[in-house]
Parts: structure tokens; C-alpha cells; sequence
């Protein structure tokens, strides 16, 4: 199952989180990842695990075309010059010569450089370095003055999102532009939002695991999603969420679940 991107690409539904991964760990787990079907990996130089990342990859011995492969620059690289840094530091430490999907990591408006960032992007992506490119954590109010600036928008829009955290405005908006909404923390990030009753009911209903239906919930409308497990059995389990459809009453009735998310990373507030 893969997704529609505004450049003419596709990305993969579902995708291995390698946050909050070692080397080590992201080494053995990217590679179990490859080795169970999953050809889309999550990563970020903020992690600090590129190098294991790419370590996993090369074991896979997956063909690099057929891997889609995100990493994230973080703030000390927004600006022309931080983000051709930024991409040759990343592509030495995974061990490629080009990025599928390059992201900034977040927009931290206080720093005000967000727009060079992308300004960075587009002139690596100019020079074929990286497949599309795009944001993480991006509200409207940053996506408009990119577009202003420069004219294009971002392929992908990579947001926290989960059913106790659904970001419906931001997703509508992106929606809007064209732009694909990935979540991440998609399982709320083990902090409770998968023992809620409500999960536990739709989950039994559709004969799947709470996990699953939160993630058959991402899918079903139109989102990829990068659940992190280390656990070769819950690999397994998250990869599956991609043949589960749920029903639209269904899916509303996740979105309108009203528990606060424990942890919300505000954009304006929070940023690396
Ligand atoms: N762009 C950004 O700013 C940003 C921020 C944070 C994260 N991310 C990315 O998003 C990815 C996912 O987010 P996340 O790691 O914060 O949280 P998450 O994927 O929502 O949750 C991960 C937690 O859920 C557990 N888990 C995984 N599958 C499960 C299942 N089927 N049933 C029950 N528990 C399960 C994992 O434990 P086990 O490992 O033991 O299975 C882990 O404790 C990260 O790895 C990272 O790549 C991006």
C-alpha cells in the first residue's frame, strides 16, 4: 500500500520509526524491518542513529532504489549553506548517495530561518540530491510563508497525530495544498492512548489489535504513519494495519475521543 505524492511520487503507507533508537538498535531493527516487508524508514540526524540506520540497510541488502528513505535536518542547519551541510552529513553517515524524503525538522519560528531552510531544500533537490522534499511539525501559519516566499509547497507535511490528538485543522489545511499528512507518535507513544475502552471495543469489533485499528485509523484516512517498534513481533503486527478498513462512523468516533494527549510538542513552543 503506498500513497499518492504531489510531485508525481509515491510513499509507503507504513513506515519504521526509529526514534528514540541507538546505532545498535536501529542497526538490527531497520534490518528486521527490511527483512519483514518494509520499505519505508524514518530517521533524523537529531536521533543520532543515521549511522546505524544506514548499518541496517546495507545488511538488508535491500536494492537502494527500492527503499524509501526520510531524514530530518535540525535548526542549526537553516539556512542555504546548513542545509547542503546538513545532506552531506546525512547521506555519509546512512551510507547513500541520495535521500528520498528530506524534512525539516521543525520549524522553530523564534529562530525565524525556516524559509532558507526550504529555500536549502529546494537547491539540493534542484541537484538531484534528494527525491521530494518537505516539513515536520509545520502549522499553516509557517507552510503560508514558504509558499510565499518561494512558490512551492512541500510534498509532505510530517505532524503529531494520533486519535487523542487528531490535528483536524492542520490536516485539512494541508489537504488543502496538496500536501500529505504523515503522523507520527501514531501510537501516542506507549502513554496510555491504546488501553482506552473505546480502542479496546473497535479493536475486538474488527477482530485486529488496538494497535492495528489505531493505525488502520491513519490509513483509512489518507495518512502514512511511522509506528516505532523494536519488537520483531509488533513489526509484524503494525505492518498488517495496511489490509484493516475501518468504517467512517468508526473513524469518527476515534477522532472525537476526548483525552488530552499526555505530551503535545507544540511547534511554537517546542523545536530542534
Ligand atoms: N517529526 C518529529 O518531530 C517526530 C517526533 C517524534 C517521533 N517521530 C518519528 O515518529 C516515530 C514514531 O513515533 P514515537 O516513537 O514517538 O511513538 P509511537 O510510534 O506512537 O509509539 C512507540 C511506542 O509504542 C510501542 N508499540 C509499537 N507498536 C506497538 C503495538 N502494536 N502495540 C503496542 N505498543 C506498540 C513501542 O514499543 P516497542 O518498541 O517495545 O514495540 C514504543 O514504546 C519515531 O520513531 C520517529 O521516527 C518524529
Amino acid at each position: 500500500m503506498d500513497f499518492a505524492l504531489a510531485d508525481g511520487g509515491r510513499i509507503p503507507a507504513i513506515g519504521i520509526g526509529t526514534w528514540p533508537m541507538d546505532d545498535n538498535e536501529a542497526e538490527r531493527v531497520v534490518a528486521d524491518a527490511i527483512a519483514l516487508g518494509y520499505r519505508l524508514v524514518d530517521t533524523a540526524c537529531e536521533y543520532g542513529n543515521e549511522a546505524g540506520v544506514g548499518r541496517g540497510i546495507a545488511v538488508s541488502g535491500l536494492p537502494r532504489e527500492e527503499l524509501f528513505l526520510t531524514t530530518k535536518f535540525s535548526k542549526g542547519s537553516h539556512s542555504v549553506h546548513g542545509v547542503a551541510h546538513a545532506w552531506q552529513d546525512s547521506v555519509r553517515k546512512l551510507g547513500v548517495d541520495y535521500i528520498d524524503l528530506m524534512l525539516i525538522h521543525w520549524p522553530v519560528p523564534q529562530l525565524g530561518r525556516f524559509i532558507e531552510a526550504w529555500e536549502g531544500l529546494l537547491t539540493i533537490q534542484g541537484q538531484g540530491k534528494v527525491r521530494h522534499i518537505g516539513v515536520s511539525n509545520f502549522l499553516p501559519e509557517h507552510i503560508d510563508p514558504i509558499i510565499a516566499a518561494t512558490g512551492i509547497a512541500p510534498v509532505l507535511n510530517q505532524l503529531q497525530i494520533n486519535p487523542r490528538y487528531p490535528q483536524a485543522e492542520a490536516r485539512a489545511y494541508n489537504t488543502t495544498l496538496g500536501i500529505h499528512t504523515q503522523a507520527w507518535s501514531p501510537l501516542g507513544q506507549g502513554t496510555g492512548l491504546l488501553d482506552l475502552a473505546i480502542i479496546g471495543e473497535l479493536a475486538d469489533k474488527y477482530g485486529v489489535t488496538r494497535g492495528q485499528l489505531v493505525l488502520a485509523w491513519d490509513l483509512c484516512q489518507g495518512m502514512s504513519t511511522i509506528p516505532k517498534s523494536s519488537n520483531p513481533g509488533r513489526l509484524v503486527e503494525n505492518l498488517a494495519a495496511t489490509s484493516i478498513v475501518i468504517e467512517q462512523v468508526d473513524i469518527d468516533a476515534l477522532s472525537a475521543i476526548d483525552v488530552p494527549e499526555p505530551d503535545i510538542k507544540h511547534p511554537n513552543s517546542f523545536g530542534v
